[in-house]
């Protein structure tokens, strides 16, 4: 009968313990990449937004620019590097598609890969 009474507690135990870690189950398993955080305030868009859509942002930006001679500032790739790349310690800027630096960092870990900086500037300068 102890026996039973201690099989039962630790199975109650054990399922106390299943219901209060099982929100911690839910988080990703694999860490997330450190993220440099952008100069200024804010981004051209809300975080979430721009977490989300900026390829598509992009991808815009050039037909505009290409096909219509359209050329704003917000949404241009020379804009994102405005505030997204950073200086190393000598005072040179790091090109953004580096390992470790701001497009990269996601990409890299979203395995993602783009041919934009075959033509385009990786530096503001
Ligand atoms: C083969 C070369 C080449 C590749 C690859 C390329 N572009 Fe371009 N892109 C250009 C040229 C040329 C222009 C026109 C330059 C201008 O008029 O400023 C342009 C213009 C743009 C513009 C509008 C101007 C600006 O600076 O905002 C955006 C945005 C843009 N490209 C984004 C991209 C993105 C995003 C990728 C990758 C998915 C990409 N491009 C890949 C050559 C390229
Ligand atoms: C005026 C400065 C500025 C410009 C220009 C800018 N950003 Fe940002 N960006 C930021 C800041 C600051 C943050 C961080 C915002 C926060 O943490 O609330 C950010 C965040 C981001 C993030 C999310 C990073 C994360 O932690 O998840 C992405 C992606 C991004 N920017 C892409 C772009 C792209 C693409 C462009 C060009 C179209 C651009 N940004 C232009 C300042 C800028
Ligand atoms: C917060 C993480 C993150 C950051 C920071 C980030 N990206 Fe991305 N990017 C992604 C993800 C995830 C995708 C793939 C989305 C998909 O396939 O739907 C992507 C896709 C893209 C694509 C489309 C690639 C293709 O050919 O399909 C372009 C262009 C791009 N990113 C440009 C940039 C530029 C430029 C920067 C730096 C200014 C940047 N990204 C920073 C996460 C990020």
């Amino acid at each position: 009968m102890k026996h039973l009474r201690t099989f039962v507690s630790f199975a109650l135990l054990a399922l106390a313990a299943g219901v209060l870690t099982a929100p911690v189950a839910a988080e990703p398993r694999v860490p997330l990449p450190t993220i440099a955080k952008g100069m200024g305030d804010q981004c051209v868009e809300p975080l979430e937004v721009i977490r989300r859509d900026h390829m598509d942002f992009l991808n815009h930006q050039r037909d505009k620019t290409t096909h219509e001679g359209i050329r704003t500032k917000q949404h241009s790739l020379t804009n994102c590097l405005e505030c997204h790349t950073s200086k190393d310690d000598e005072g040179n800027w790091v090109p953004v598609n580096e390992p470790g630096q701001f497009c990269s960092s996601c990409h890299t870990y979203a395995a993602v890969s783009m041919d934009c900086f075959q033509c385009h500037a990786t530096t503001p300068e």
